[in-house]
C-alpha cells in the first residue's frame, strides 16, 4: 500500500464522526462489514472456510441459516498437513481464493492453526498437528495461495484454543515456554511468513485474560514482536470488555450489529476513558482492508480443475500405516468392499467449517472405472454406532473366500465437532466389530480409515493393510481408489501420534480441565514431545507412514555458519524400489545434555521430494539459530544454551536415518524450572500435581477466581446452581433439552454449547437483550424468565 493511500485513509478517518468510527468496529451482519454510505465506504463479506467456501446463499441472515453455495470441498487440515506438502496447501489456498473471488467474498475465516493437545478435541479435524512447526508451515502456505489472489484470511484461533468443552468461558492455564515454544508458535510462524490480513481471537482466556482484551497477546506479542500488520477480529461472540478490547489492539467485534458496544465506544471516547487515537488506529486498520479487498474484480472459476486439485491433494495425503503386500489391489483379484462409507464417506467434519460440496464422489464407482472387481456389503448402519447383527452376517458371507477385503471404518459425525470434545478414543462398535467378523472369515484385509483424529486400533494385528485416509473432502472416494490401486503411492506422513490407550496421552489427567480452568500441567511435552520423552511405545509415531516403493537416505552434509548463525543441512534420499514415490526428509534437534527441561528431539524443518525409481535427491533443509533455541522465561527471550546437539535427518519421529553433532557456543543455562521425568510419571502416565505445575509459573497458577453471584461469565450451567439462575433460565433450558434430546452430533452440539455458555451469549444468539441481562446481573429480585423460543442456537445447523 503507497503512502498517498495511506494518508488518505489517515485523512478519511479525520472527516468521521465518533459514531461512524465505532459503527466500523463491529460487523454489520453475521457476515458483513459495516460500510458508510456518506463516504462511499462498501460493506465487504468475510465467511467460513478453511477448506473451501461457506458462503450463505442470498441475503446474509442474522442466524446463518441459510443453505451455504456450492463450493469445493476440499480435504480439512487433518488431511492436508499429512501431505507435509507446503505446494499442495499453497494450490489449494488459491483455488479456494479464486472461489472467493466469484463469490465476491474478501475474507476467509481460516486456517485454523491450533495445537492437538489432546486427541479428543471435537474439531481437532480443523486442525493441522500436534507439532508447532508442521502446523506452522502448513498454515503460511494455504495464507500466501488464498492471499495471492487478493483476498484476505483470518488466522485462527488465537490461542491457546485446544478444546471444545466449555469453549466460550475455559481458562487456558499454560506456563510461558508451553506458550511460547508449542502454542503461540504456528501463528507466529504464519504471521512472519504471510501476514494474513487479520487474525481471530479464541473464546477463551489465557491465563485468566479473554483473549479478546489481551493486551500481551494482540499488542505485545503479535504487533510488536512479531510484526503483525493487519487487523484482530473476534471469534463469533468471543468479545467481553469491548473498550478493554480496542485498547487491547482488537480492531473488530462478529457478528453484529452490535448498537450497545459501539456506544460503549463512543461514551469511552467521550468520558476520556479511551484515547479517541486508539479507535482512530482501528477504523484505519478496517478501511485498509477495506480498500484492499476492493481492488479485487469478480471473475469465474473452472470447478472441474478444483475438484482435480482437490482428489490430489486428498490422495497425497493418506497415509498408509501398514502394508503386508496386500496393497496395491490387483486387478485381476476378486474382492469384497464392505462398510457404508465406501457408499457414503465421511469427509469432512460437523460446525461451522462445514461446505456444501459440488460432488462427492464415491470409492465404489471409482474402483470399478479402475476395473476392480468386487461386491459390496455395507456391514453397519450409518445413522446408529451399534451392531446390525443382520448386515454384519451379510458382509462376513461377502468377504469369505475372496482375494481380499477392503473395510471402510472410522468415526462417523456424530462421534467429532466442533461443539463438543470426544470422551474416548473408539470406533463405534459396530465398525470394530465388523472388522473382527470378517477377520473370522478372510485374513486378507485392508481397512481404510474415515475419520478426523486418533482412533485406537485394537484389530490391527490381524489386517494386512491400513489405510489412514482421514476426512478426503468431496473427492475421498476417488481419492481413496486412486491409492488403493496404485494409481498414487501413497506418501502422506502423520501429522499426529497414534497412541496405544486414552491413558497414554500426556494431557490425559487436565484434559478438558474442571469447571473452567484447564491446567496445561504437561507444558511443552505435548504428541511426540512427550511419547519420547517418557520413552512410550506407540502404535504409529508423529511423521510415519509408508510407500509402494522404499527411500534409502545415503548421506547427510551439515553447514554451519556461527557468524551468521544460520546453516543447512543437506541429505541424499534415492527412491531403491521399482515405483515412483513421494518421500518426507524430516529434520528432528535433540540435545542430550542439557541443563533445561527439554523434548528428546523436536522437528525444525523438513521437505517432500517426488523420486522415480533409482533415482536420488539432495535435499536441503535450512536451520537458523531459532532451531536451537529454547524459550528463556528469566530473560524473556529465544535462547541457545550452549553445548553438542544432535541433528537427524529421520524419515518418522522414531526412525533416524542419519545424525550429525554440532557444537554452538551459546550461553550456560541455568534456573530455568521443570520437571524430571521420573517425578511426574506415575504407573505410566503423565501426573503432575498442582505444587509442581506451580514451578513453572513465576508466581501464583493463574486460576478463575471465585465469583460471588451471577455475573455476565456464568454460564447457563453454573447459574442454574442458584433459585435465581433457575428462574431465569428454566424455560429456555427445558426447551432446548426437548428439542435437542437425541444422540446425533447436531443435538449433542447444541446442548453442551448451550450448558456452557456465557450469559452474555445469551444475548449474542437472540435470547436476551444484553442491556436487561446487565440490569439482572447485579440484581436481587426475580428476573424475567428467558424462554426457548428466544434462543437462535439453530445458526450452528449448517
Ligand atoms: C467458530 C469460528 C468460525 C465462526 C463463524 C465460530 O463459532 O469458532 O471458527 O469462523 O464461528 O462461523
Amino acid at each position: 500500500m503507497t503512502n498517498g493511500i495511506k494518508d488518505h485513509i489517515k485523512a478519511m478517518v479525520k472527516t468521521m464522526t465518533l459514531e461512524e468510527k465505532a459503527l466500523l468496529c463491529s460487523g454489520k451482519n453475521f457476515w458483513q462489514l459495516e460500510g458508510i454510505e456518506r463516504l462511499d465506504i462498501p460493506s465487504i463479506m468475510v465467511t467460513d472456510g478453511p477448506h473451501g467456501l461457506r458462503k450463505q446463499a442470498g441475503e446474509a441472515d442474522h442466524l446463518g441459516l441459510n443453505q451455504s453455495v456450492k463450493a469445493t470441498c476440499f480435504p480439512p487440515a487433518v488431511t492436508s498437513a499429512s501431505s507435509w506438502d507446503e505446494a499442495a496447501l499453497y494450490e489449494m489456498g488459491q483455488a479456494i481464493g479464486e472461489e472467493c473471488v466469484q463469490e465476491e467474498v474478501a475474507v476467509i475465516l481460516g486456517p485454523g492453526t491450533n495445537i492437538k493437545r489432546s486427541p479428543l478435541c471435537g474439531r481437532n479435524f480443523e486442525y493441522f498437528s500436534e507439532d508447532p512447526y508442521l502446523a506452522g508451515e502448513m498454515a503460511a502456505a494455504w495464507i500466501n495461495g488464498v492471499q495471492s489472489q487478493g483476498i484476505g484470511t483470518s488466522l485462527k484461533h488465537f490461542a491457546a484454543n485446544n478444546q471444545e468443552k466449555a469453549r466460550l468461558v475455559s481458562n487456558s492455564v499454560v506456563d510461558e515456554r508451553a506458550l511460547r515454544e508449542i502454542y503461540l508458535v504456528p501463528f507466529e510462524k504464519a504471521v512472519k511468513q504471510a501476514q494474513p490480513w487479520t487474525v481471530m481471537c479464541s473464546y477463551n482466556r489465557i491465563n485468566n485474560v479473554y483473549s479478546c482484551e489481551n493486551e500481551w497477546l494482540l499488542t505485545e506479542v503479535l504487533r510488536k514482536e512479531w510484526g503483525f500488520e493487519g487487523l484482530v477480529m473476534t471469534d463469533w461472540g468471543a468479545m467481553n470488555d469491548r473498550v478493554k478490547a480496542l485498547k487491547a489492539g482488537l480492531e473488530l467485534e462478529m457478528p453484529g450489529p452490535d448498537p450497545h458496544n459501539d456506544k460503549k465506544i463512543a461514551d469511552a471516547v467521550r468520558n476520556g476513558e479511551l484515547d479517541e487515537a486508539v479507535l482512530d488506529r482501528a477504523a484505519e486498520r478496517l478501511l485498509t482492508m477495506i480498500r484492499k479487498a476492493c481492488e479485487v474484480r469478480k471473475k469465474e472459476y473452472d470447478a472441474a480443475a478444483h475438484h482435480k486439485l482437490a482428489r490430489r491433494i486428498a490422495a497425497e495425503s493418506a497415509v498408509l500405516l501398514k502394508n503386508d503386500g496386500m496393497l496395491p489391489l490387483k486387478k485381476d483379484g476378486s474382492y469384497a468392499v464392505i462398510g457404508a462409507f465406501a457408499e457414503a464417506p465421511r469427509y469432512q467434519g460437523a460446525g461451522s467449517s462445514k461446505i456444501n460440496p459440488h460432488q462427492v464422489d464415491c470409492v465404489l464407482d471409482s474402483l470399478r472405472e479402475n476395473g476392480i472387481a468386487f461386491e459390496y456389503a455395507p456391514g453397519y448402519e450409518l445413522e446408529h454406532d451399534t451392531i446390525n447383527q443382520a448386515l454384519m452376517e451379510e458382509a462376513a458371507a461377502c468377504a469369505k473366500g475372496r482375494d481380499g477385503v477392503i473395510v471402510f471404518a472410522g468415526l462417523p459425525d456424530s462421534y467429532e465437532s466442533e461443539g463438543f470434545d470426544r470422551t474416548h478414543l473408539n470406533m463405534p462398535e459396530s465398525h470394530t466389530a465388523l472388522i473382527e467378523a470378517v477377520a473370522a472369515v478372510n485374513p486378507h484385509i485392508t481397512v481404510v480409515l474415515l475419520c478426523g483424529s486418533v482412533v485406537l486400533m485394537p484389530w490391527r494385528e490381524r489386517v494386512e493393510s491400513i489405510l489412514l485416509a482421514c476426512l478426503g473432502g468431496e473427492a475421498a472416494g476417488s481419492a481413496c481408489a486412486d491409492v488403493l490401486t496404485g494409481a498414487v503411492n501413497p506418501s502422506g506422513r502423520l501429522a499426529e501420534t497414534f497412541p496405544l490407550s486414552l491413558g497414554d496421552t500426556p494431557c490425559y489427567e487436565n484434559f478438558a480441565g474442571e469447571g473452567k480452568d484447564v491446567e496445561y500441567r504437561e507444558s511443552i511435552f505435548v504428541g511426540y514431545r512427550y511419547y519420547d520423552w517418557a520413552e512410550k511405545p506407540v502404535a504409529y509415531p508423529f511423521g510415519y507412514g509408508l510407500s509402494y516403493t522404499t527411500f534409502s537416505y545415503d548421506t547427510m552434509d551439515l553447514i554451519w555458519d556461527e557468524e551468521a548463525e544460520k546453516g543447512e543441512a543437506r541429505i541424499t534420499v534415492t527412491n531403491t524400489g521399482k515405483t515412483a514415490g513421494g518421500e518426507v526428509v524430516q529434520l528432528y534437534i535433540g540435545k542430550k545434555q542439557s541443563a533445561v527441561m527439554r523434548a528428546v528431539r523436536e522437528l525444525k524443518g523438513f521437505k517432500k521430494v517426488f523420486l522415480q525409481p533409482g533415482e536420488s535427491q539432495e535435499v536441503v533443509i535450512g536451520l537458523d539459530k531459532r532451531s536451537f533455541s529454547i524459550y528463556d522465561t528469566d530473560l524473556s527471550g529465544w535462547t541457545v544454551e550452549a553445548g553438542t546437539y544432535q541433528i537427524y535427518a529421520a524419515s518418522s519421529s522414531r526412525e533416524l536415518r542419519l545424525s550429525r553433532e554440532l557444537n554452538l557456543q551459546g550461553k550456560q543455562l541455568s534456573g530455568i524450572p521443570g520437571y524430571d521425568v521420573s517425578e511426574v510419571i506415575k504407573d505410566g502416565r503423565f501426573s503432575a500435581d498442582r505444587e509442581q505445575f506451580k514451578r513453572l509459573f513465576k508466581g501464583e497458577i493463574p486460576l478463575t477466581p471465585a465469583a460471588s453471584g451471577i455475573t455476565l461469565n456464568t454460564t447457563v450451567k453454573e447459574a442454574l446452581t442458584s433459585e435465581k439462575g433457575k428462574a431465569l433460565l428454566g424455560g429456555l433450558v427445558e426447551g432446548y433439552s426437548a428439542q435437542y434430546a437425541g444422540e446425533d452430533d447436531i443435538s449433542r452440539m447444541m446442548l453442551s454449547m448451550l450448558f456452557d455458555m456465557p450469559l452474555r451469549s445469551l444475548a449474542m444468539f437472540g435470547a436476551v437483550k444484553i442491556e436487561t441481562l446487565e440490569e439482572i446481573v447485579g440484581e436481587t429480585g426475580t428476573p424475567p424468565l428467558i424462554t426457548g423460543r428466544g434462543l437462535s442456537l439453530l445458526l450452528y445447523l449448517r
